[in-house]
């Protein structure tokens, strides 16, 4: 169970052309990868409902809580990626420190980030979609625009999105890109935008004060309180000090991506040099943006005022500025776009690694003769997440996916202490500073997170966990082919 996958054996499977990736990205094209993943539902959408019902003005202070627990973790996971270049992020880079059934554990858990992460923001599309349609006179019918209010509703937009994407997948990694680099531009001039123009709106009595009171929650929040503050046995609250941190623990959603970009190393041609770059790099540019971004608007409208489905553009409205609404609008439904697309593309690249592994039937992991692309695995994924977004509504789905990949961050942390005490002589064009030090820290800044999402999403991701297990004891265990061949 605790078999490790060498490093050399790694990188040696990706050079069998019947399973290998075509190498075609350079160090600009995984930032604007990471930037286009990173930039989404988080900064559009939670930035609202945080600081309307957790953190108050001090929301940028959430999203600096959660920006530095990216940071330290984004140390790790440059190191691993230099070292590791291989498809498959947290996955690979655990089979080779910890073993097999921590690798597994962890493939397992990235579903959670990437499939249902993709899910989260192609709901959140839908809202933007439907929004605009709105505002052109057309309407779908109720049956066909989500789940609202406990009222069951299919959601059209959000199935064919994933589908519409699943194709573009299959049909090559450059075309995607290509697309994506249009979107992310578009996404970025957006958030521009909402900061330079905000900027001049901004009223100075709405940051009074900045960090609201804390108020006791409705009915003690029974287990949808924080679990910190449940084990801590305090009056489980809103706002004050604790608020930031329970913010920090639902922004952190902003930030998930840059650790995707990592699951491309093997389609990099210089992964050694450009997926530290690309990861640091884009990690950096969205921490500044979203700092702005909520500083601005928590000054432009009053923050128990600010919506929770379209923030940036209502707060636009409630200043008197529909057109510029409008724009944030569109910006932001082509942006959740190229958000959706990369989750699903890092999904079926975990997905393609475990099955080339044989901890998934095998025949997932062949490519595409024309196209070089894992075809079967992005088909049957990109299926399954069409429905997942069709039936499923948002909320607690984003705080599930956040402690999944909190989990996997910890994960990597541990796997760089290991892995530099098993294999100190292997080249690492990144070296994490400080170590054991960041990598410590960093555990316990995931940690700190975890404890502050509810007992509900501790308890969802518990029985997850449980699924996987038994799923590998069943399955992975026996039809390992390191298990094999060793
Ligand atoms: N970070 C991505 C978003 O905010 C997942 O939508």
């Amino acid at each position: 169970m605790f078999r490790t996958k060498t490093v050399e054996q790694s990188i040696q499977d990706t050079e069998d052309p019947e399973f290998a990736l075509k190498k075609s990205l350079s160090a600009l094209d995984l930032t604007v990868f990471g930037v286009g993943v990173i930039i989404g539902t988080g900064i559009f959408v939670l930035t609202g409902k945080v600081a309307a019902q957790t953190a108050g003005p001090a929301t940028a202070l959430a999203f600096v809580v959660a920006g530095v627990v990216c940071g330290l973790a984004a140390l790790c996971y440059a190191e691993f990626a230099s070292t590791v270049p291989v498809a498959g992020s947290a996955y690979t880079f655990s089979y080779a420190s910890l073993g097999e059934l921590p690798a597994w554990i962890i493939g397992w858990d990235l579903v959670l980030e990437l499939a249902l992460g993709c899910a989260v923001v192609a709901v959140g599309w839908s809202g933007y979609i439907r929004s605009l349609l709105d505002t052109a006179g057309f309407h779908l019918p109720a049956g066909l625009s989500g789940t609202h209010g406990g009222q069951f509703g299919f959601d059209l937009p959000a199935c064919l999105l994933v589908l519409v994407l699943t194709g573009v997948l299959v049909v090559g990694m450059k075309l995607s890109s290509r697309v994506t680099n249009v979107i992310v531009a578009v996404k970025v001039t957006v958030v521009l935008i909402v900061i330079l123009v905000g900027a001049f709106l901004i009223t100075g009595a709405n940051y009074k004060p900045f960090i609201p009171p804390a108020q006791a929650t409705e009915g003690g929040g029974g287990l949808s309180a924080p679990l910190i503050q449940l084990m801590a046995g305090f009056t489980p609250s809103n706002f004050g000090i604790m608020g930031i941190f329970t913010g920090a623990a639902v922004v952190f959603f902003a930030f998930i991506g840059f650790d995707i970009v990592a699951t491309a190393a093997e389609e990099t041609k210089n992964p050694q040099r450009d997926v530290p770059r690309g990861i640091l790099g884009s990690l950096f540019i969205c921490t500044i943006l979203y700092v702005a971004v909520s500083v601005v608007v928590t000054g432009m409208q009053r923050y128990n005022k600010l919506t929770v489905d379209a923030p940036l553009a209502d707060a636009f409205k409630a200043v008197g500025h529909p057109f510029w609404a409008g724009l944030i609008s569109f910006g932001a439904a082509v942006g959740l776009t190229s958000v959706c697309m990369i989750l699903l593309l890092g999904q079926t690249r975990v997905f393609f690694a475990m099955s080339r592994d044989g901890l998934l039937p095998r025949v997932f992991s062949r490519v595409h003769p024309k196209f070089g692309t894992p075809y079967r695995s992005t088909i049957l994924l990109g299926s399954i997440v069409a429905a997942v977004a069709g039936f499923t509504s948002i909320d607690e789905l984003a705080e599930l996916v956040n402690i999944g990949t909190l989990f996997a961050f910890i994960v990597v942390a541990i796997g760089i202490l290991i892995l530099r005490k098993k294999r100190p002589d292997l080249p690492r064009s990144f070296r994490t500073p400080l170590v054991p030090f960041v990598p410590i820290l960093s555990v316990l800044a995931s940690l700190w997170l975890m404890f502050n999402l509810p007992a509900e999403t501790w308890l969802r991701f518990a029985i997850w966990m449980v699924v996987g297990f038994v799923v590998y004891a069943l399955y992975g265990r026996g039809h390992s082919r390191l298990g094999k061949s060793g």
